[in-house]
């Protein structure tokens, strides 16, 4: 633990990211800026810095944390790649897009980062403050988004301090994150088949197209432990697909339904992305006891907006 009761905030310059690097190497928490959302971070390596990570987002054990890498030199120490594995890699990294795949024996990682699992979750991110901590500490780093377990994830550092207070000794605010939900997740197969765990900025359909049909998850009975239906709650009432309001609600709005907060005025699912968990974090900042929310269409983006609405939903059902 590291003893401290606020929260440290780096600026996105050569003295911060050294400040961060250290404190990871030290086996530290750092919250760090990502293209998608804010993770928090720790050397993969370590049992004791991996344990720091779980406590502080009051994450069950059985939910296993993304490692984040530098390059795909430094993935393919961890996992096994076949060619289907290499060719995501090869197209999308850096970038939102994680794959799942079989870990590699001699894997230098902490069990726990895997929550025991055969298989390990792989990601390089495009952010370059993200790149520049990888690159400076050398060390693969795990990181989950960087909010209390079940909460908002945090597209901003001021998100990541209202949901892990203290329990983040360090962020380094890089201001908002360009995309704005979780990376997607896809588990390849040593039988050759395929599953999108979690949809993102990355869509079904380009997977489709590139790997082929997707085998149905129930069938090949993969398992995607974080995949919680209560998830990403405002800790209030939302209901989606709203095309009015009531007076008590915070109306998050989408095209030409304006509200308290607005995804997109002029329907751009991208822009939408970007502002989905802002708004969210408003909306559960304001004295109204509930969240309404404009349909979104279900295109591009849209589905990995829809998925996290659902799961925000799920706690007033
Ligand atoms: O965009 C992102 O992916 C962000 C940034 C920080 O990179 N990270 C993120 O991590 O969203 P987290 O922990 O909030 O979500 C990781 C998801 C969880 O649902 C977890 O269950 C799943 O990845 N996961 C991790 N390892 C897995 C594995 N071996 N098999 C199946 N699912 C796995
Ligand atoms: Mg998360």
């Amino acid at each position: 633990m590291s003893g401290k009761d606020v929260t440290e905030v780096v600026q996105v310059d050569a003295g911060g990211i050294a400040r961060a690097a250290a404190a990871l190497e030290s086996g530290e928490l750092v919250a760090v800026p990502t293209e998608t959302v804010y993770g928090l971070a720790a050397r993969a390596d370590s049992a004791e810095a991996v344990a720091k990570i779980y406590a502080a987002k009051g994450r069950p054990d059985f939910n296993p944390l993304i490692v984040h890498v530098r390059d795909l030199a430094q993935a393919e120490e961890l996992a096994e790649f076949d060619d289907r594995a290499r060719d995501l890699a090869e197209r999308f990294w850096p970038g939102p897009l994680t794959l799942v795949l079989p870990l590699r024996e001699d894997a230098h990682v902490a069990k726990a980062v895997t929550a025991g699992l055969p298989t390990i979750a792989l990601r390089q991110p495009a952010h370059r403050v993200m790149q520049a901590v990888l690159e400076k500490v050398g060390i693969p780093l795990a990181a989950p988004s960087a909010n209390r377990s079940e909460h908002l994830s945090p597209t901003r550092a001021e998100h990541v301090m209202t949901s892990l207070g203290s329990a983040c000794p360090m962020v380094i605010d890089g201001g908002a994150s360009e995309k704005g939900v979780e990376s997607t997740i896809v588990a390849l197969r040593g039988d050759g088949t395929w599953s999108m765990l979690r949809p993102g900025p990355v869509t079904g359909e380009t997977l489709n197209r590139i790997l082929g049909q997707e085998t149905a998850q129930d069938a090949a009975g993969i398992e995607a432990p974080g995949q919680l239906a209560r998830h990403y709650s405002p800790g209030k009432p939302v209901r989606m697909s709203a095309k009015d309001h009531e007076q008590d609600e915070f109306f998050i709005g989408f095209g030409s339904l304006s509200g308290d907060c607005t995804l997109s005025s002029s329907g751009d699912l991208n822009e939408a992305a970007a502002r989905l968990y802002d708004c969210l974090h408003e909306g559960a900042a304001s004295e109204k006891p509930r969240i309404a929310v404009a349909p979104i269409p279900y295109g591009e983006v849209g589905m990995a907006i829809n998925d996290r609405l659902r799961r925000a939903a799920a706690q007033s059902d």
